[in-house]
């Protein structure tokens, strides 16, 4: 990385904005070890951003032309870790029935990303300290070692050092992955970036959705998203530009409507909890005034439905509140008419209306995946708590994040 301009290309070519200093540390750093093979630890809370980081140091590496492979270390049940990632022989257990290659094997001569490395149970661990230091692994059941040549590169939002003292990391395996050492700020500690990152935000659900106008924020509006303190980070700033552009009739955000999301201004409360649907009252969860809006919101998607379908049996178009009609969001096409349209209902990610209309009750799987998501976002997107608050593992709260492809 010689020049700013070179900074800038990489920046453009993966998306990524920001003028932090930090953050483009982190990517020049990315840059500069790709060519080598060293072993890389990224380290940032949940939602800064690390997962291009191992994108980039693969297609800056000599191994651009092989196989990358990213695994989310925490999303695979303990019992089948092992083999998942280092393969297993025919009859190594009950349930293998024919022999398994495993991630090791598949990503021979290219790269590895172990996500959420901090999550690996201990016995894995094991293994993985052997396949970095010999290059060699044995598949599950199989006493016969077998070479690969694997790049890895590893991520974690958990404080590994802590983990070591607890005993549930093993200090050796730590010095092994970290020989270089990747930290990406969190978004409060990006002066300004936070504005950037939601204008680009707004102009990609713009695009996305075929939204004629993108969302702006009057400036009172940027001086709150400036000094919020964001604790799920880049991602929470993302889901929540995304929810305003869909949901707000106005296409001008005042700091009312960031309010409404629990985005307000960095005030005596400094743990930048934010609630859903109210002021951030810290620890006190207001749960009636949460069940009101969920109430209410559940109300609109089903007129929005019955709305919907009625028009597309009528018609292939939405109409906006002026009466003019504006192409349905899989068309492709754009429309400029008009600022103020129907809204879509929340969460539906990115539904085509024809799913829409088929699927006109909201499920038991909407209400589980509102719920995980109210829960996330009252736990400041901490897994350990909300599970708790669940009643479930975070183990398989984990899996359910996977499963309704929930971006925390
Ligand atoms: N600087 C950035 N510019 C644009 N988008 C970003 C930036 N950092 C993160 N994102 C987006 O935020 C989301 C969360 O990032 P991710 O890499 O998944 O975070 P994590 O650190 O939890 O792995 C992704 O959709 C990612 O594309
Ligand atoms: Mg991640």
């Amino acid at each position: 990385m010689t020049t700013s301009s070179d900074m800038q290309t990489l920046m453009n070519r993966y998306g990524i904005v920001g003028r932090n200093e930090g953050l483009r540390e982190a990517l020049a750093t990315a840059v500069l070890v790709a060519p080598t093979d060293l072993s890389v630890l990224i380290q940032g809370e949940s939602g800064v951003g690390k997962e291009v980081i191992p994108r980039i140091i693969h297609d800056h590496s000599r191994r651009r032309g092989k196989t990358y492979i990213a695994i989310n270390c925490g999303s695979i049940p303990e019992g089948t870790i092992d083999s998942e990632l280092f393969g297993h022989e025919k009859g190594a257990f009950t349930s293998a029935i024919g022999e398994h290659e495993g991630y090791f094997g598949a990503a021979d001569g290219g790269t590895l990303f172990l996500d959420e490395v901090g999550e690996l149970p201990l016995s894995t661990q094991a293994r993985l300290l052997r396949v970095l230091e010999t290059g060699e692994y044995l598949r599950v059941g199989s006493s016969t070692p077998r070479k690969t040549d694997v790049r890895i590169v590893a991520a974690t939002n958990v404080d590994i050092p802590n983990a070591i003292k607890q005993g549930r990391f093993r200090e050796d395996l730590y010095y092994r992955l970290c020989t270089i050492n990747i930290k990406i700020p969190p978004l409060r500690k990006r002066q300004g970036d936070a504005v950037l990152l939601f204008k680009k935000f707004a102009l990609d659900t713009a695009q996305r959705y075929n939204i004629p106008e993108p969302i702006r924020l009057t400036p009172d509006a940027e001086a709150v998203v400036n000094s919020y303190k964001w604790p799920g980070n880049i991602r929470q700033l993302r889901n929540i530009t995304e929810q305003l552009s869909i949901l707000s009739e106005s296409r001008s955000i005042t700091p009312d409507m960031l309010a409404k999301h629990g985005i307000t201004p960095n005030s005596d409360d400094d743990t930048g909890i934010a609630t859903i649907g109210g002021s951030n009252t810290g620890s006190q969860h207001d749960y009636e005034q949460e069940i009101k809006i969920l109430a209410h919101a559940v109300f609109e998607l089903r007129s929005e439905v019955q709305e919907l379908k009625e028009k597309m049996q009528g018609s292939k178009t939405w109409h906006n509140t002026s009466g003019s009609a504006l192409p349905v969001p899989v068309s492709g096409q754009k429309n400029n008419a008009s600022s103020s349209y129907h809204s879509l209902p929340n969460n539906l990610d990115i539904a085509t209306a024809e799913e829409i209309v088929d699927d006109d009750t909201l499920n038991i799987g909407d209400m589980e995946k509102r719920n995980i998501l109210l829960a996330l976002q009252r736990n400041h997107y901490k897994r350990k708590l909300a599970a708790e608050e669940l009643g479930i593992s975070e183990r398989t709260l984990y899996r359910k994040i996977k499963a309704y492809g929930i971006d925390e």
